[in-house]
């Protein structure tokens, strides 16, 4: 080092850069204010969810947990990776909605366990997705995305209709979601095998899709916002 450099006043950031545990130490305290800018707020929230108790908003009580059909549907979503691609959110911006739907509200994902928002759209958000095409629409699209869509860069996914639903795997997976806090009854849990018995996954999972977004009739013009 040259005699003019050390004589140079040591910054801040070399201090930090040179002495491990005081980097350590700060980094710390920079990233626990962005923790504690979107933490402290939750507390003086009354709900992080729309009020399904509102008297104007009886249509969200429309939620509802998923049958054991739709349930094993959504497991196989997820095994599938089709989340990697679609997401199921709707956000409240203009574009959004004209081209999806309603934004999407807490409340719906509330017995979604882990919730399949993403934000990752290789193809679009499925969201409001329920209705919107035919069981036979769907059977076909997953078999060859291309037979129906050519330019489509979605896979193929023809061995879902090779394998059937287990049956006593998903009355465990009811149960389980019962012990996550969805409102399942023990009639639910009995009949749960019963329900998928001889069903394919690619029923399961058009029985899923075919749900999105469908269990709330929205009203236009309305606003949950608190
Ligand atoms: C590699 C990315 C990718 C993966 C993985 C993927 N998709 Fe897609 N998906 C797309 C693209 C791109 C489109 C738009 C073209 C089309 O309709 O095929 C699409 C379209 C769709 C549509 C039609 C949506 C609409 O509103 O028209 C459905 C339904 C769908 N995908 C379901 C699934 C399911 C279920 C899985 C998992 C089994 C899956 N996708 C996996 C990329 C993907």
């Amino acid at each position: 080092m040259s005699e003019k450099n050390s004589n140079k006043p040591v910054s801040l950031q070399e201090k930090l850069e040179k002495n491990v545990w005081a980097f350590v130490l700060a980094t710390a305290m920079v990233v626990s204010v962005g923790g504690i800018v979107e933490i402290v707020p939750l507390f003086y929230l009354k709900t992080t969810m729309e009020d399904i108790n509102h008297p104007e908003f009886e249509e969200l009580k429309g939620v509802r947990p998923y049958t054991a059909l739709e349930l094993a549907g959504r497991d196989i979503y997820q095994r599938e990776g089709c989340y990697l691609c679609h997401s199921q959110m709707i956000r409240p911006f203009r574009d959004e909605k004209d081209r999806y739907g309603h934004y999407s509200l807490a409340v719906e994902s509330k017995y979604d366990h882990p919730f399949q928002w993403g934000s990752k759209r290789t193809g679009p958000d499925i969201a409001r997705l329920g209705g919107k095409y035919s069981d036979d629409w769907h059977i076909q699209h997953l078999r060859a995305p291309r037979s129906v869509v050519p330019e489509s860069v979605m896979p193929n996914y023809p061995w879902l209709d090779d394998s059937t639903i287990d049956g006593v795997g998903i009355e465990k997976r009811v149960k389980a979601m019962r012990v996550l806090g969805v409102p399942y009854t023990d009639e639910d849990i009995k009949g749960a095998a019963e329900s998928v018995e001889g069903k394919t996954e690619m029923e399961a999972l058009v029985a899923y899709l075919q749900v999105l977004g469908t269990m709330i009739k929205f009203e236009p013009g309305r606003d949950y916002r608190d």
